[in-house]
């Protein structure tokens, strides 16, 4: 197999932008990333991923939800209705933060019209405080 260079997987182009674009971008640049490249391609992965949630494709999620553990049939609440879509969760941890308050990170897999179902019953079940998905990306590669 061919070995492919760095310089074979990607092109160079110029754009023309704003001055205030080229600012803002440089400031981005400053608060971490390696290069004005670098944060470009960043932000065009976030469109990709936002792009793909609106579609039919599988697209990863992270889920974290922030709930009262002592509210009365909250943790099987939430169980079934992992359990219901059973397929579509890779992972979860779980997290005692408090004597009553736990977090839960679960990562989900699916389409985005079954994952934002699902969101939407596990946040709305009595008792969960916050719920919130971060929308990664499809399940395809990215670049
Ligand atoms: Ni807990």
């Amino acid at each position: 197999m061919k070995k492919v260079t760095l310089k074979e997987k990607v092109v160079r182009f110029s754009i023309s932008i704003p001055p205030e674009f080229l600012t803002y971008l440089d400031k981005l640049v400053k608060k971490g990333y390696s290069s004005r490249s670098e944060a470009i391609r960043d932000l065009i992965r976030a469109k990709i991923a936002e792009e793909e949630w609106k579609g039919e494709k599988e697209v990863i999620g992270i889920l974290t939800i922030l709930y009262d553990h002592t509210v009365k049939g909250i943790e099987k609440k939430l169980t079934d209705v992992q359990h219901v879509f059973l397929l579509k969760i890779h992972s979860c941890l779980h997290i005692h933060l408090t004597k009553t308050d736990c977090m839960e990170i679960i990562i989900l897999r699916g389409k985005p019209v079954d994952i934002e179902k699902m969101v939407a019953k596990i946040v709305g079940v009595k008792g969960v405080k916050y719920g919130k998905v971060l929308k990664v990306a499809g399940v395809e590669r990215l670049p």
